[in-house]
């Protein structure tokens, strides 16, 4: 498919993989998208997950008809990117992988390749006729050896995952031929679970790029963006300043029902508290890769679990690590919890979630039936997120 002269798409769906780094759900797919840049020479720009490489292989040789590829260009080493990189060697031996040092590292680690290798660095130009590229180190926009091709000529960004998304591509690649909307809520749902801890790398990657014309940014993930360049960037630039729109998530864990009455209860004075965006997650029920991606969304979090074996419910302990481990920063915190004879879990979620430097407005710690005192209080702590939540506008 091409995208525009000298750039072809040759990136493939897989509608088969249940779990991304098996363990986030990908219930509309994921594509793995490479470009082939043909022209005076010939250039690859990354693979793709090594359980796709078959029909890789014939999407390139398809464009290709007989050319050989002179350059492969690495910009991440993860596998789902990465993974062809030793069978791309063995079908085109003359090859030469580009990458920076420590993409070399690694290459050498997971594939013992250590000859045919053109080191770039930050800066660093390469001419393939009438493309001229140029590469952008950006360290852990996801990984270490993370790096950007950028096409002066069409003035495309090869972002590597940065602006990607989960969702299989059906049928259009660029945004322009398709509606892209169902493809945000997968952009951040992506960015939340993969990229999201990286923020300040990402405000590093972006003031990079700040002068940088796009015309077109192809990322690893989802469409090619042409009409949406500006707001794919938009949103990072917001996303990784973990700045949120005003709105709660409420998650709880609960086995007999208690800790979710007093769920509802806050969820109902957070409304009554003049919030309009209200989420209620149980945490059991619900994929953690879909509250987190309301958490980088909406300014306030509030957290409820039952104490289990002295602890928190596990799932709730599970999900507050997530978001501990993500750095999420500057959100309005509450919680909640309840109990049968000694209660612990209002206090294990504020050893967890004082390290996020969060405001804590309050908790509401319960002990048996979920009364409705209790639930007075739950309304009450609603109403005073509210409150901070209308305070940040
Ligand atoms: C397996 C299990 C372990 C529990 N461990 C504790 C505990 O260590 N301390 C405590 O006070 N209550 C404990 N409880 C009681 C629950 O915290 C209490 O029943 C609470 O009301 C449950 O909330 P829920 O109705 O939202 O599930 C435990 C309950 C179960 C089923
Ligand atoms: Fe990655
Ligand atoms: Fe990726």
């Amino acid at each position: 498919m091409k995208i525009v002269d000298n750039v072809y798409y040759v990136g493939v769906n897989d509608r088969n993989k249940t779990l991304f780094e098996n363990q986030w759900p990908l219930p509309c797919g994921v594509s793995y998208n490479s470009y082939l840049l043909v022209d005076d020479k010939v250039a690859l720009v990354d693979t793709v997950d090594i359980s796709c490489c078959e029909v890789f292989f014939n999407e390139i040789e398809e464009v290709l008809a007989g050319r050989k590829i002179d350059y492969l260009i690495i910009n991440h080493m993860e596998p789902d990117h990465s993974g062809s990189i030793g069978l791309v060697r063995q079908k085109y031996p003359d090859i030469k992988i580009v990458g920076n040092a420590k993409t070399f590292s690694m290459i050498k680690g997971y594939f013992g390749i250590e000859d045919g290798l053109l080191e770039v660095k930050d800066g660093d130009s390469l001419s393939l006729g009438s493309l001229k590229l140029s590469f952008f180190l950006t360290p852990m926009v996801h990984w270490p050896e993370t790096m950007m091709t950028y096409d002066t000529t069409h003035q495309i960004l090869f972002s590597g995952d940065a602006f990607g998304c989960f969702g299989a591509l059906d049928g259009g690649v660029l945004d322009s031929t398709i509606n892209p909307d169902r493809y945000w809520d997968e952009m951040r749902r992506y960015y939340a679970c993969i990229v999201g801890k990286y923020g300040s790398p990402v405000q590093k990657a972006l003031s990079k790029l700040k002068d940088v014309k796009l015309e077109y940014i192809c990322s690893t993930h989802g469409p090619v963006w042409q009409k949406e360049t500006a707001k794919a960037v938009a949103l990072y630039d917001r996303w990784s300043r973990y700045v949120a729109e005003p709105g709660a998530v409420v998650v709880y864990g609960s086995m007999y029902g208690n800790t979710e009455q007093m769920a509802e209860s806050v969820a109902r004075g957070l409304v009554q508290g003049g919030v309009k965006n209200v989420v209620v997650y149980n945490a059991t029920k619900t994929d953690p890769s879909f509250i987190l991606s309301d958490v980088f969304r909406y300014s306030a979090l509030v957290v409820g679990s039952p104490t289990y074996m002295n602890e928190l419910f596990p799932v709730v302990e599970s999900f507050l690590q997530k978001v501990a481990r993500r750095d999420v920063k500057n959100r309005i915190f509450a919680s909640f919890g309840s109990a049968s004879w000694a209660g612990v879990s209002v206090k294990r979620i504020s050893e967890i979630i004082d390290k996020c430097g969060w405001r804590l407005v309050g908790s509401v710690d319960n002990l048996h039936a979920a009364t409705s005192q209790k639930k007075a209080e739950c309304e009450l702590l609603g109403k005073q997120i509210a409150l901070e939540i209308q305070k940040e506008g």
